[in-house]
């Protein structure tokens, strides 16, 4: 059985990150996707709202689970069994960004990163863009699977209420 994670801040899901799923699913029996605290980030969603939204959009998927990783994704690796770790690219600044990561990775847990080119016309999508988009009245529904729009709503306009 080889597992691959496919791991990320889900601030939030999009369908970009769905298409990367969907690749790595062609090529492992199994995908995880892992919902990770990113310290350079301030999330909008709380962790518990991204990994919910995730198991809710890839329900539709075969051999796809969520997880949340709830410190290193070194250690996660090693207590999923996985063999790889997936992650979408859409650009050169994403080779920068990721390949430090992946050499961390494999140097604290010996699992290798497979990078997966996404599809092009779901390049422009980044989780960052989302919430940008929907925080000043912007329509995010090409984006984003339904539940989700509903959900960064939901949580601009707590935010925007200062609850
Ligand atoms: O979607 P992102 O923000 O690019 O994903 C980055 C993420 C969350 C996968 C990364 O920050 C991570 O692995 N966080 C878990 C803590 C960890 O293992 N940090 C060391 C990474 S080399």
């Amino acid at each position: 059985m080889h597992i691959a994670v496919c791991p990320g801040s889900f601030d939030p899901i999009t369908f970009g990150h769905l298409d990367v799923v969907r690749r790595a699913l062609t090529m492992f029996d199994e995908v995880v996707v892992a919902v990770a605290t990113n310290d350079a980030k301030v999330p909008l969603l709380p962790a518990q709202v991204r990994v919910e939204l995730a198991r809710q959009v890839v329900a539709d998927l075969p051999r796809v689970r969520v997880g949340l990783v709830p410190g290193l994704l070194a250690d996660y690796l090693q207590e999923q069994g996985a063999c790889a770790v997936v992650k979408g690219i859409r650009g050169a600044s994403d080779v920068d960004a990721e390949v430090p990561m992946a050499l961390m990775n494999r140097h604290l847990s010996g699992v290798e990163t497979v990078f997966v080119a996404g599809d092009q016309s779901l390049a422009h999508i980044a989780s960052s863009m989302v919430k940008d988009i929907a925080r000043h009245g912007g329509r995010i529904d090409d984006l984003v699977p339904g539940p989700v729009v509903a959900a960064v709503h939901a949580a601009l306009a707590e935010r925007k209420g200062g609850r």
